[in-house]
């Protein structure tokens, strides 16, 4: 049995556990493992493929990013490509893909299994937002960066009497901004699952002064929505995927000029932005990936292609690459209102 791996979308801390744990089981089966470069890119043109070896696996699992490297290529975009992608996969003899990503990579990946390949997904994005499962690599190390982030912006934040608004990745879920900003004790947490409006943060802001608090930090979601928000609207171009680049509406930025205009509060904005997706995966990204990476090769092992292996509760399930990419998984709002307990 030939089986090949690939990393596509942003890297995250735990693809390597995952990268790792795929292989390690191939091997005990004494299958053959094939690492493609680049996400999809690798399966385009000639083909950028290489086998694996127990060496070239050994050692990863603290490390940060992915060794096959990844890319926001998308193949489906074109009939040729896919089809390319098909031949590449024949011409390297692959019995089985793994693909690990989020819901762009994995519904490459969907498309790929309707048209007869054998494909298995692993669930990995920092933004948490796949559906069906509770939980997707890269999560928890995110967070990890973002509470210790505003541990250190605390005490800044409070010898200065400022308002910090802090920025966090997440797309269009707010996932990493809840439990980041809970973990860290945010003063204010703004996420696109929940509308929001300037006035309403400056009387948020001014009522805590007026208790007596003289410095608040506000994490924002990169993609709140904010409808009074004066925001450049050039947007610039989209990804392969028609995703906009969210950091360029620089919603942080907008929000702290108009808190000072409206507050007279001095503010400032710290942008976390690729720091969230960079260094070496937390305990959870580690287990999980590796949780993950086995069951993706049981998967294939009894032939139930098309599937991934989802974490719900502590247990890990199969579930279909179809449900996992329909919607995006939106925040708990029961834990966004516990949050709001402590502002
Ligand atoms: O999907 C993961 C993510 O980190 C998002 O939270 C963010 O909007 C996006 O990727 C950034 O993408 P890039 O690394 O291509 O700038």
């Amino acid at each position: 049995m030939r089986v090949a791996v690939l990393t596509g979308g942003g890297d995250c801390p735990g693809l390597n556990a995952a990268i790792r744990a795929v292989a390690r089981s191939c091997f005990a089966n004494d299958w053959t493992v094939l690492g493609v470069k680049n996400g999809w890119a690798g399966l385009l043109g000639e083909g950028d493929i290489e086998e694996l070896s127990r060496r070239s696996v050994s050692g990863i699992i603290n490390l940060g990013g992915t060794i096959l490297g990844t890319s926001r290529t998308n193949p489906a975009k074109s009939q040729a490509d896919m089809e390319r992608v098909v031949l590449n996969l024949e011409k390297y003899e692959v019995d089985a893909l793994v693909a690990i990503g989020g819901d762009d990579t994995l519904s490459v990946a969907r498309r790929l299994h309707e048209g007869g390949m054998k494909v298995v997904g692993v669930p990995k994005t920092m933004d948490n937002d796949l559906s069906e499962t509770d939980y997707c690599i890269g999560f928890d190390s995110a967070v990890q960066v973002v509470m210790e982030a505003l541990d250190r912006l605390h005490t800044t934040a409070s010898a200065h009497h400022r308002v910090l608004v802090v920025e966090v990745m997440g797309r269009d879920a707010g996932w990493v901004a809840v439990e980041g900003g809970l973990a860290g004790g945010a003063d204010l947490i703004l996420i696109p699952e929940v509308p929001s409006d300037v006035d309403r943060v400056c009387r948020h802001l001014e009522r805590r002064r007026a208790a007596g608090k003289d410095f608040s930090i506000i994490v924002v979601a990169e993609g709140v929505k904010i409808p009074d928000l004066e925001e450049d609207r050039e947007l610039g171009p989209v990804d392969a995927f028609g995703h906009i680049r969210l950091d360029k509406r620089g919603v942080a930025e907008h929000l702290a000029k108009q808190i000072e205009k409206r507050t007279g509060f001095e503010t400032r904005v710290t942008v976390l932005g690729h720091l969230q997706r960079g260094g070496s995966p937390s305990v959870t990204d580690r287990v999980n990936g590796t949780r993950f990476g086995v069951a993706a090769v049981e998967l294939i092992k009894e032939g139930k292609f098309g599937y991934m292996p989802a974490l719900k509760g502590n247990r890990i399930v199969p579930v279909k690459l179809e449900d996992a990419v329909a919607r995006t998984r939106t925040v708990d709002l029961e834990l966004y209102r516990l949050a709001e307990l402590f502002y």
